[in-house]
């Protein structure tokens, strides 16, 4: 019988092949699912192979991704506990997809996975696998009973005993997860939330506000149908358009976050976030909705992208619920077209002007000193209505002798 193995490269994940393979006897198949880590995938695949996998499948699901993940969280501006970009988050319903698609090809019976039973990873994970294969067996390393690994070191010493010599250390690093839209960072000296990260040694993307540049820069974007299509002028396709923004945005100090967050299983935990490009993509789209969708449709639209966001937060990505909700955030952005532009400066974004062709702000409207379109007189029969309910109770208060 076959295992897919969701595999990352890394040391916590190719302990788990011998593992498998001594444990289980199943014949083990790799799936390194590529959303944009920007790891050294070569050599991988001997990797996997010298640790007893049969087989190594490498899927760049970048634009994918990009395409029918990043996209619609972009458009809901789902943001987990006011700050999370849910970088992680997206990426694992799509890595389970790929899990099942190759299982079903090899007519693999279990899918196996490296996520911690304390996290939300293993939720996530499990939720889509269950909700595309129900008949699949999960393996969830940590949390079975013939792990006997818990840190680097006997991760290290297992393989060694099993013939593999592996170029891992045993340092204690942090635990990241990368992919094009941000990278997370927890462990060590951030799991105690006394302690200001160790900046200098953590960030990936981009460098504190205190190194960016003097200068500011601009940045324009254009977004069509609450997608985005351009950056400075120039059209590209999502995943290009996000790696441009990486760059001017990491290079700026932009979008930095440190969190205590709520998992999902109930414990809180901190980490730091790099999501540079993300950060301006997000900002540049809600300005956008800011001048385009009407009062009402705004607010609920607020209330739904929070919605989105924990769902996205909790794995439930193949639900029912994930289509209604995005169905109802598509059909706002239908309008949502036009120009951004700000001004990146150190840590800082900074709005430089807003255009678009179904722009609902009206100048001779809202001005001080200009219109006829609007007359000062009608608020008055407006409010008289607006407020008669309060009017009404005051009255009777005041015949009471409440106050
Ligand atoms: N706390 C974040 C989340 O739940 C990031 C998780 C990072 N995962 C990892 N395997 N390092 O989405
Ligand atoms: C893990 O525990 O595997 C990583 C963190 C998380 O899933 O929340």
């Amino acid at each position: 019988e076959k295992v897919v193995l969701a595999y990352s490269g890394g040391l916590d994940t190719t302990a788990i092949i011998p593992w498998l393979k001594e444990n289980f006897d199943y014949e083990v198949i790799c799936v390194c699912v590529d959303c944009g880590q920007e790891e050294e995938l070569d050599g991988l695949e001997e990797r996997a192979k010298a640790c007893g996998a049969s087989k190594l499948y490498i899927e760049n699901v970048i634009d994918e991704f990009c395409d029918e993940y990043v996209v619609p969280c972009v458009q809901a501006n789902a943001v987990y506990e006011n700050k999370y970009l849910l970088g992680t988050s997206m990426a694992r319903p799509l890595i389970a997809k790929k899990l099942v698609e190759i299982a079903r090809k090899e007519g693999a019976t279990a899918i196996c996975h490296g996520a911690t039973g304390k996290g939300n990873d293993q939720i996530r994970f499990e939720l889509g696998i269950k909700a595309l294969a129900p008949d699949i067996r999960i393996i969830a390393a940590w949390r079975n009973d013939k792990w006997t690994m818990d840190s680097r070191e006997s991760e290290i010493e297992y393989c060694k005993a099993h013939g593999i010599h592996l170029p891992f250390s045993a340092d204690s690093s942090y635990s990241r997860d990368r992919n094009i839209w941000h990278i997370s960072h927890e462990g060590l000296e951030l799991e105690n939330p006394a302690n200001e990260p160790n900046y200098e040694h953590l960030l990936v993307l981009g460098v504190t506000p205190e190194k960016a540049p003097e200068e500011g820069e601009y940045v324009t974007m254009t977004f069509e149908k609450g997608v985005p299509v351009s950056v400075n002028g120039k059209a590209m396709k999502v995943s290009d358009i996000i790696r441009t923004l990486n760059e001017m945005g990491g290079r700026h100090g932009i979008g930095i976050i440190d969190i205590v967050e709520n998992r999902v299983v109930g414990m809180k935990s901190r980490g730091v976030y790099e999501t540079p490009g993300g950060t301006i993509l997000m900002e540049a789209h809600q300005q956008l909705e800011e001048l385009i969708l009407d009062r009402d449709t705004y607010a609920l639209k607020k209330e739904m992208g929070s919605r989105f966001a924990s769902l996205v937060y909790e794995g439930k990505w193949f639900t029912p619920l994930r289509l209604a909700e995005q169905a109802f955030i598509e059909e706002t952005q239908k309008y949502v077209t036009g120009e951004v532009k700000f001004r990146l400066y150190k840590g800082n974004i900074i709005k430089a002007g807003t255009t678009s062709p179904y722009s609902l702000y009206n100048e001779s409207i809202a001005s001080f000193t200009t219109g006829d379109l609007y007359d000062h007189h009608d608020a008055e029969g407006f409010i008289n209505l607006f407020g008669l309910s309060c009017k009404v109770r005051a009255m009777k208060m005041q015949e009471q002798g409440e106050n």
